[in-house]
């Protein structure tokens, strides 16, 4: 008997022995070989060395345990991994640590997780994981961090969580999580950071939570959470960072704020419905570094700062605080302790006085002063130019007069500059052109006079000048028409007499040109008609004469206004037809304006008859197109509906968007507006409004035989179609990267994104888009170039983004060359002929230059070409373009402007167009 009872004991200790050792070290590679088999196909690649032949714990991302050599930890993070998360996870019995974040992994995650009962790290933020967060969590009670951070994660928070008492950090920052906030939580005592920002949740914050007291950094901006500031956290006396914008507080602020929460750093509480006034127990915050309180209903005096030496933001915009009188700005002296002072938002308050003269004292590092919207008087202090950092400077709408003083000149930095709407007066001083970065300067309103100085066009990134309604006299200096970035051109109701400068149609960028209610006199000229992005032109009240110019290629033109002139010509009445003809096909809104108006979800699926399948037009890589007509505005227009997932990328998408609209261009798609908005199944719905492009993608033209009848086009496209079509791609190619501020690149290029309107013109789509991805989305964007599901782009894109190069200018002139080589051999660059070192470009070069008939698209040859064309010699010199634009090499690729140079020179020996003319 007692033999036996030895032996079992023996027996169960071997067994204890192999469990450690080597039987169940089988059961980790069992799991992790189902795991890998879970992983999406393209991308196991990845785990290739988790394979039989090589030890278990060498294996890529695995760590196992010095004794027991059984897995304890597992780091796959940005390992470009998609698939599903194979619930075998869950047999890693002896697992510590699991990130899996920052991959494309789908599904949901899986209950088996809550067997990892040793389990005290869990990263699997940043992927697509949807379902709810599942509740058998609750059984890895030793977890110390806990990160979900963007994924698609909906349901509540479960209750269950409130049994991870080890728990330090929280973060489910950015998914889709719904419901209140569980009372359990308070049973989180260790709890340092807590995320829940970009959520849907709701409700008050239970008073539970006040158990929390070791809190450092809380986040809960970004929901619809309710009710007064939460009585909870007034006990989480250690909080440094509290984070609670754009939700729906209300209420009070308790007078004893600054004294309960005597840590904090930074406060944000933007975008709620507080009320009251600001605590001034605030100030007795020494720690305070940013406060951002705006867009609230606060009121009353502002507080003091004096202790408060690191203060870096003030932003309070946007409430009612101040009274209207002498005092409400005293404060300001305050803060001139405050060395770090960058941002002091006060704009849109009730604030009164004279504008203090202890604002130069405040700290050179200070970037944006925003006043705007208030009652302030008194004079701009002659020493504002102390304040060398300054960025943006908002005074609107205030009723600040007296002279500028000529020390702006010194604030080197300023990019916007907005005093419209006081009573300033004097001379714009010339110093005004030593502002070279100035790019919106806003003098409208006010009632300066003198003359407008010629060193404005030292200011060479101007984009918006407004000097309207104000006593300006004098001619408008030639040496404004060098501004070419110029968008807004506006000088209404001044006495500035002269002519209009002969050459404004330098600004082919303008969009907006308005000298109405002015003496200006003598005839318009032609160049007008070079203004290729106008919308709205005003010249009435003036005393020009002679004959309209020719002004029929601005074809965006939606309002203008030449009445109370001495104008003549026959092209008047032409214009009054073009008028009529506008005012029923066209909206009347400029696009600037529409840019602000917001479209919804339930608009969108209206005007495109709940997206269906017959107003679908196309379908990329980015998203979905359909053709929609918005009721309001009688405008067909294109809606482009993102497919873009990551939660990351929404957050900042209108702001993104807002960005682009400065850029413009004849030959890029106009970006109308853009749609933030939920979709009736409570996701995330976002799309971008484009004008409707009636004539399709040049894919399309290029390779009728592919599409389905009814959409194919009546015939195919005359060399000289083709030839203007690249003419207008580089133009639009050359602005992007040499006259935009910075070098931008379109990083997408290819024939389905060069759209053609009526006439033919050229716009290339989804500029900004490939932009937008890069930005918020670095990872589908590359998968993008790469994946063979994209077919189309892979041809198209620079052998240098294959291994892995960033996206640059040469990479465009590359797909910008392989356009060209395809719009004149009909052939796409992934046609099945072309095959390893065999690629369009390779075909082209042999055939050069004898037998460039053979590999000519042959519909060219067969439309459109008069009798003694030299069509061999003219089809050489495009395709020997297009072969340098596409050298292996980027350094040895055409730069843009030489190649859109070449191809309007080559237009103009074979084609002799006129200079003026277009087509
Ligand atoms: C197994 O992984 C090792 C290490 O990465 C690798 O060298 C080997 O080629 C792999 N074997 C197989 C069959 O994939
Ligand atoms: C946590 O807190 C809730 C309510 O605050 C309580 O009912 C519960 O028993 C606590 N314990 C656990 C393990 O959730
Ligand atoms: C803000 O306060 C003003 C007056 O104090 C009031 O007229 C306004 O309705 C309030 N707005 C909100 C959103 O409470
Ligand atoms: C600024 O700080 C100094 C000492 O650091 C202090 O003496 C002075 O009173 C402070 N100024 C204001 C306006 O509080
Ligand atoms: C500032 O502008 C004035 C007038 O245009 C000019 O004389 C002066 O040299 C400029 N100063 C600097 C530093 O550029
Ligand atoms: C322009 O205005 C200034 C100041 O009002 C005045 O002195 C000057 O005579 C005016 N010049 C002309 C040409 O009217
Ligand atoms: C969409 O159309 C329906 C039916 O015509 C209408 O009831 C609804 O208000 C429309 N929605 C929007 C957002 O225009």
């Amino acid at each position: 008997m007692g033999s036996m009872r030895l032996f079992l004991l023996l027996a169960f200790n071997a067994l204890m022995l192999l469990e450690a050792h080597g039987f169940t070290d089988k059961t980790d590679t069992q799991a992790l070989l189902e795991f890998k088999s879970q992983v999406s196909e393209d991308k196991r690649v990845f785990l290739s060395s988790w394979n039989h032949s090589f030890p278990l714990c060498s294996w890529e991302g695995v760590k196992c345990g010095r004794k027991h050599k059984r897995v304890t930890s597992l780091d796959l993070r940005g390992m470009q991994l998609g698939g599903v998360i194979s619930p075998s996870i869950g047999n890693l019995s002896f697992l510590i640590y699991l990130d899996l974040s920052n991959n494309s992994f789908g599904g949901t995650i899986p209950q088996e997780v809550g067997d990892l009962f040793r389990l005290e790290y869990l990263y699997m933020g940043i992927n697509y994981l949807g379902g709810g967060i599942p509740t058998t969590l609750s059984n890895c009670s030793r977890l110390l961090d806990l990160d979900l951070f963007s994924n698609p994660l909906g349901r509540g928070v479960p209750s269950e969580l409130g049994s991870l008492a080890n728990l330090v950090s929280l973060n489910f920052r950015e998914n889709n999580l719904q419901g209140k906030l569980p009372a359990s939580l308070g049973n989180l005592t260790s709890l340092i950071r807590a995320s829940f920002g970009g959520n849907n949740m709701e409700g008050e914050i239970p008073d539970d939570v006040a158990r929390l007291s070791q809190m450092m950094i809380l986040e809960l901006s970004f929901n619809q959470f309710s009710g007064v500031f939460p009585p909870a956290i007034y006990n989480m006396s250690s909080l440094e960072n509290l984070y609670m914008a754009f939700n729906h507080f209300s209420g009070r602020l308790r007078p004893g704020f600054g004294i309960l929460l005597p840590n904090l750093q930074e406060l944000n509480m933007g975008g709620n419905f507080f009320t009251g006034s600001i605590p001034t127990t605030l100030s007795n915050i020494s720690t305070l570094q940013k406060v951002g309180l705006n867009d609230n209903n606060l009121t009353g005096s502002i507080p003091t700062f004096e202790k408060v030496p690191n203060l870096q933001w003030l932003l309070l915009r946007r409430n009612s605080l101040g009274s209207y009188s002498f005092g409400d700005l005293d404060f300001i002296s305050s803060l001139t302790n405050c060395t770090q002072l960058e941002k002091l938002g006060l704009g849109g308050n009730r604030l009164g006085g004279d504008f203090p003269i202890s604002i130069t004292n405040l700290s050179a590092e200070l970037t944006d002063l925003l006043l705007e919207y208030n009652h302030i008087s008194g004079r701009i202090p002659q020493d504002i130019g102390n304040l060398l950092g300054l960025q943006t400077l908002g005074l609107r709408e205030n009723m600040l007069s007296g002279p500028l003083p000529t020390s702006l000149g010194n604030l080197f930095g300023l990019g916007v500059l907005d005093l419209s709407s006081n009573k300033l007066s004097g001379v714009i001083p010339s110093t005004i052109g030593n502002l070279t970065r100035l790019q919106k300067l806003r003098l409208s309103n006010n009632i300066f006079e003198g003359t407008i100085p010629p060193s404005l066009s030292n200011c060479s990134e101007l984009l918006h000048l407004e000097i309207g309604y104000n006593k300006l006299n004098g001619t408008i200096p030639k040496e404004i028409m060098q501004l070419s970035h110029l968008l807004t051109l506006s000088m209404p109701s001044n006495s500035i007499s002269g002519t209009l400068p002969n050459d404004v149609g330098r600004l082919q960028n303008l969009v907006l040109l308005s000298v109405s209610d002015n003496k200006l006199s003598g005839e318009l000229s032609q160049t007008l008609g070079n203004c290729l992005s106008m919308e709205e032109i005003y010249l009435q009240g003036n005393s020009f004469d002679g004959i309209i110019p020719n002004i029929k290629g601005l074809v965006g033109v939606k309002r203008d206004d030449m009445s109370n002139n001495n104008l003549s010509g026959i092209s008047l009445r032409w214009l009054r037809k073009r008028k009529k003809n506008q005012k029923t096909n066209n909206s009347a809104a400029s696009t600037l304006e529409i840019f602000h108006e917001k479209i919804s979800y339930g608009d969108l699926r209206n005007a495109t008859d709940g997206f269906s399948a017959s107003n679908m037009v196309g379908s990329g890589s980015f998203g979905t197109v359909f053709k929609a007509l918005l009721p309001e505005e009688n405008k067909i227009v294109a809606v482009k509906v993102l497919n873009m997932e990551r939660r990351g990328a929404m957050k900042s998408f209108m702001a993104e968007c807002e960005s682009l609209k400065d850029i413009r261009h004849r030959n890029l798609v106009k970006l109308l507006t853009a749609c933030a908005s939920i979709d009736f199944q409570g996701n995330e719905f976002r799309a971008l409004i484009y004008e409707f492009m009636p004539n399709g993608s040049l894919d399309m033209w290029l390779h009728p035989e592919e599409i389905e009848e009814i959409r194919r086009p009546s015939r195919t496209l005359t060399l000289r179609e083709r030839l203007n079509i690249a003419v207008d791609v580089a133009s639009v190619l050359d602005y992007l990267h040499v006259h935009c501020h910075e070098p931008i690149a379109h990083c997408d290029l290819k024939p389905s994104n060069v759209l053609l309107d009526d006439d033919l013109t050229a716009h290339v789509s989804d500029f900004g888009l490939a932009r937008l991805l890069l930005k918020f989305d670095q990872e589908s964007f590359f998968n993008q170039l790469s994946s063979a599901g994209v077919r189309g782009t892979i041809g198209y894109a620079a052998p240098e983004y294959g291994m892995g190069g960033q996206p640059s200018i040469h990479g465009d002139v590359y797909s910008f060359g392989v356009l060209v080589l395809e719009m004149f051999t009909g052939k796409r660059p992934t046609n099945e002929l072309f095959e390893g070192s065999f690629t369009l470009h390779s075909y082209t070069r042999s055939a050069l230059p004898e037998r460039v008939l053979d590999i000519a698209d042959k519909s060219i040859l067969h439309s459109g070409l008069r009798v003694g064309f030299p069509v061999v010699e003219c089809l050489k010199v495009i395709l020997d373009v297009g072969l340098r634009c596409c050298e292996e090499s980027p350094m040895n690729r055409l730069a843009t402007s030489e190649a859109a140079k070449e191809l309007i020179s080559i237009r103009e020996r074979f084609f002799k167009t006129r200079r003026t003319a277009r087509r």
